[in-house]
């Protein structure tokens, strides 16, 4: 779905957006949103070549490439530099990067575990403490957290995702409730099943049966990562300015049915 919504959101143009899993997926749709809003997007991503390709296909806007893996502290503090040198401190931060993990808990090895904690929970930490240090210095900053259905909800055969992506809920009611008086905003977004190439993996691997998902969301498709990206940018822009502390499930009415 090309992204056909021209709404300017006051507030984004000019700022300095850090976006981590910004090159395929949600995290590039929500790069490609910024920095058409006049955004400079800071762009980490693990994946060097996919990397490449993403801020090619973004050229005509003010984005730069930075390579690094979220979960590995000197490599994001020297990341968190990189982007003060090259657009100044960070202004809105967007914790994406994350993984799946569907399988039987009995099967999930302790290094699959701590994999998952570690992208999924641990690294949203330590970008945000990082990114506070900067937002300090300003007295003020957004930070978004990519959640997901999952973390206000439970399954079979999910207990790494689930509890991580409660864990990011939780979090970004904690560091809301801490850094507010600094004049920080802390947000969730909580996608329901989204065409990306994750859900692709997944459905490949026949842990995801998407008809069946279509047909228990009560608006019958699965999120297009543009719609993901839309949020985002009202969450990140002046008009939500008084918003902090909360998950906003965008997921087709899918928590809403409860399960089927
Ligand atoms: N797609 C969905 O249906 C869906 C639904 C709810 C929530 N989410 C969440 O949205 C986020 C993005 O998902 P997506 O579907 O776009 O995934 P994706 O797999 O399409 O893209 C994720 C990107 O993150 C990068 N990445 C992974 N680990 C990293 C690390 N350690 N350091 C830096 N970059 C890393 C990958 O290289 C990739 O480019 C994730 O947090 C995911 O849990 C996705």
């Amino acid at each position: 779905m090309e992204n056909q919504q021209q709404t300017q959101y006051a507030g984004i143009a000019g700022k300095t957006v850090m976006i981590t899993g910004a090159a395929a997926g949600i995290g590039f749709c929500l790069s490609k949103a910024f920095a058409q809003q006049g955004a400079k997007v800071f762009m980490i991503d693990l994946n060097q070549e996919a990397l490449t390709e993403a801020t090619q296909a973004l050229q005509a806007y003010s984005v730069q490439g930075y390579a690094a893996n979220v979960t590995d502290d000197d490599a994001v503090r020297a990341a968190f530099e990189a982007c003060k040198n090259s657009f100044g401190l960070v202004d809105v931060l967007f914790n994406n990067a994350g993984i799946s993990l569907n399988k039987p808990s009995l099967d999930i090895t302790m290094s699959e575990w701590r994999r998952c904690v570690d992208i999924n929970l641990s690294s949203l930490f330590l970008c945000s403490q990082e990114a506070a240090k900067h937002m300090q210095q300003q007295g003020s900053g957004v930070i978004i957290n990519t959640a997901s259905i999952w973390g206000l909800s439970t399954s079979a055969e999910r207990t790494a995702y689930c509890t991580t992506k409660a864990g990011v809920v939780s979090m970004t009611k904690c560091l809301a409730a801490e850094w507010g008086s600094l004049g920080i905003r802390v947000l969730a977004i909580g996608p329901g099943y989204t065409r990306t190439a994750l859900v692709e993996k997944l459905q490949q691997q026949n842990t995801l049966d998407v008809a069946d998902l279509e047909r228990r969301t009560p608006l019958g498709r699965l999120a297009e990562p543009e719609e993901i990206a839309e949020l985002a940018l009202f969450l990140a822009s002046d008009a939500a300015k008084f918003m902090t502390g909360q998950t906003y499930l965008i997921d087709g009415g899918w928590e809403a049915n409860g399960f089927q």
